[in-house]
């Protein structure tokens, strides 16, 4: 399974505005942005940012038609959005273009032809840096390479690789031929190799010898051959050498990278493909176990991260941007690749773990560069924090302008620490809510003319329209109250559908309030209009009747100065329904223990109150996450609930956290 987060279960019960929620509701801390960034930023004020926003919904064609012409089509579009099939959009309707050549070939008649557009640092130490000149080279030749393996426009390609440039390079060499990438993400096992492989019928697979991680090679290629009995449709297998050590090529199946390189042309026309072309698939879990297949399309992707990559990373020609997420997610694919590189931009990639070989190492590579924008995941800085402030203080982060995050709610302490110990308290945090089916950032604030509220995502994208409803009447929520958070109008990048099941993305997406996108996760809108999500609606907790988002008690565990990240989770209770059991990691320098468990749980009471009192609070060295670093709650609520044998670890990031989880302390 892709990811451990259950899809689309419909909620049962309303998440009423609680005693609780209010207390996260309680944040009050507003930072606005310095007169410097606004005066510089691309929308400078709130009211230029409500304006734009109130345009863009009031006439949302004319809005998106403007955005779509600032990018090359081949044959223009017709009509902005056709909605008749709904949910099944068609945006940009008779126009063809081609997401590789708006990533290059449109930069090289201008002075950006030789400037950096990806900056690469491997784990070893090694690095290297492409122009857009030569990165047009390299997507050309290997475009050549699949061409002549046999792919053309419309067969899948499946890449399973480490984040080297040769990655990108693979993605938009497939974007510039039409056929559809898969990008499996490094970390999976062979059977999950095979499932994804297997559902959308990939025809060539892309790989390496290895990749480095925390020092180690991760046998990357070992997987694929331990997948191929049992992938028939895969007819080739292009293999990088990263690592150098020993792998098995089979004959008339596997070619190395480097060969066929060596021969391939540097020319090759990007295809015109229609807007409604598909770009690529991503899997992510489902509440089946099944991963779904999200797809995306061309034109509409196109033109959601080109916007929102100039808009909320404020992005500037002579900004370097670093994005630490991996290609392997959707982070990686709108935020490392395709949006900025739309936009022109230099963005850097790294290879390997944050920790190696020091805790310091992102520090490290954000002083060697010089970056301006970096955007990051809640839990690596929960994860900054728990090593401790002396290892940024080591390096000169003054280049920092921007910084981001995104994937989980950011508990508003670790906000405050990322504000202050990386920010320097200068630069504005945008903390950007989306997910792999929205393509691209939806609720994030524009630098510079948003103020932010920490852990509050703030205010939707132009074009986007979110709204708070009571999943029992469908109604809107007055201001302060929750409930599920929905879309209620279609947006250019949003997913297409899910690979060959038509029935289960109306059934997952589309059925839980008719006409509007069902999220699955649960949110606040606050009398500002500002939204605060609390969490997937299935991580709510409710206890004697009142429903505690976990990130809510996260957030108050975490705010005692001893805890450096906690995860709750809900165990059957059978007095109260749920019970709230807390896993909790602790601070360098603090005793986990009886004294500790009772302070905690008078901290909880006093941050939100009784009910949301912890039943078990359990100290433990780890929490299990994903190599994308969420944290596996399936897991949590196994352990919690006393099994024996927890269920799929394909996707665990350290497996000894599990061990370590046994051994924690019941509370
Ligand atoms: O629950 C939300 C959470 O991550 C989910 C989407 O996960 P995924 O498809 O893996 O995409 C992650 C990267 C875009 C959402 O349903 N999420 C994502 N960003 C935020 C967030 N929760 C709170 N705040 C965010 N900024």
């Amino acid at each position: 399974m892709a990811k451990t987060r259950k899809k689309a279960a419909a909620p049962q019960t309303v998440t009423q505005p609680s005693e609780a929620m209010d207390q996260m509701l309680k944040e009050r801390r507003v930072f606005k942005p310095s007169k410097e960034f606004s005066k510089a930023a691309r929308v400078g004020s709130l009211a230029a940012y409500k304006k734009l926003y109130n345009e863009s919904i009031k006439s949302p064609d004319k809005f998106w038609a403007k955005v779509g012409k600032e990018l090359h089509w081949f044959k223009p579009f017709k009509k902005v959005l056709d909605w008749s099939k709904a949910p099944f959009a068609k945006w940009f309707v008779g126009g063809t273009t081609n997401l590789s050549y708006n990533c290059l070939d449109r930069h090289l008649t201008t002075s950006r032809r030789n400037k950096a557009a990806l900056i690469w640092e491997g784990e070893p130490g090694d690095s290297r840096t492409l122009t857009y000149d030569q990165l047009h080279r390299e997507v050309c030749k290997f475009a050549n390479v699949l061409k002549g393996l046999g792919v053309g426009k419309g067969d899948r390609v499946a890449i399973y690789m480490p984040m080297v440039p040769e990655l990108p390079i693979a993605l938009l060499a497939c974007a510039r031929i039409g056929a559809p990438h898969s990008v499996i993400f490094g970390g999976f096992s062979a059977t999950a190799l095979v499932d994804r492989i297997h559902d959308c019928s990939a025809k060539a697979v892309v790989t390496a010898d290895g990749g480095w991680r925390r020092g180690k090679i991760v046998e990357l290629k070992k997987a694929v051959d331990e997948a191929m009995p049992n992938c028939p449709t895969v007819q080739k297998v292009v293999v990088l050498k990263r690592t150098g050590q020993p792998v098995e090529m089979k004959d008339g199946r596997d070619v190395w990278w480097h060969e066929t390189m060596a021969g391939a042309s540097p020319d090759c026309k990007a295809e015109p493909l229609d807007a409604e072309h598909p770009l690529y698939i991503l899997y992510t879990s489902g509440s089946t176990g099944k991963p779904k297949g999200i797809y995306h399309t061309t034109g509409g992707y196109m033109v959601g991260t080109y916007l929102t990559s100039k808009l909320v990373f404020d992005l500037r020609d002579e900004d370097v941007y670093f994005c630490t997420a991996d290609i392997g997610w959707v982070t990686g694919h709108s935020y490392i690749v395709y949006g900025p590189l739309a936009n022109g931009a230099t963005s850097l990639m790294y290879e390997g773990a944050p920790n190696h070989p020091g805790p310091d190492r992102f520090w490290e590579i954000v002083a060697k560069y010089r970056v301006n924008i970096f955007y990051t995941a809640p839990t690596a800085i929960r994860a900054f924090i728990k090593w401790g402030d002396q290892h940024p203080a080591k390096h000169d982060l003054s280049s920092l302008r921007l910084l981001g995050t995104v994937g989980e709610p950011i508990n508003p302490e670790a906000w405050i620490w990322y504000n202050k110990v990386i920010g320097g308290k200068r630069c504005p945090i945008v903390d950007t809510w989306w997910q792999t089916e929205t393509g691209a950032i939806m609720i994030s604030p524009v630098p510079g003319a948003v103020p932010t509220k920490p852990g509050s995502a703030t205010l939707p994208m132009p074009g986007v329209l979110p709204e708070v409803v009571d999943p029992a009447t469908k109604e809107k929520v007055p201001p302060g109250g929750g409930g599920i958070l929905v879309i209620r109008k279609p947006w250019p990048s949003m997913l297409r559908g899910l690979w060959g099941d038509n029935e289960r993305y109306k059934q997952v997406y589309w059925s839980t309030v008719p006409g509007s996108y069902f999220t699955g996760d649960g949110a606040h809108c606050d009398k500002d209009g500002y939204f605060w999500i609390m969490g997937r609606v299935d991580d709510v907790i409710n206890v004697s009747g009142h429903r505690l988002g976990t990130a809510e008690v996260e957030s108050a565990l975490v705010s005692h100065p001893a805890v450096a990240e906690s995860a709750c989770i809900g165990v059957p209770d059978e007095i109260t329904g749920q019970a709230i059991a807390a896993f909790v990691t602790v601070k360098e320098g603090h005793a986990a223990g009886d004294d500790l468990k009772a302070d905690l749980l008078k901290h909880v009471t006093k941050e939100i109150g009784a009910l949301a009192r912890p039943k078990q609070v359990r100290f433990t060295g780890a929490l299990p996450k994903t190599r994308s670093g969420k944290i596996m709650r399936r897991l949590l609520r196994d352990i919690a609930s006393g099994k024996e044998r927890v269920g799929d670890t394909t996707t665990l990031e350290d497996y000894s956290v599990l061990a370590k989880l046994r051994e924690s302390d019941e509370g």
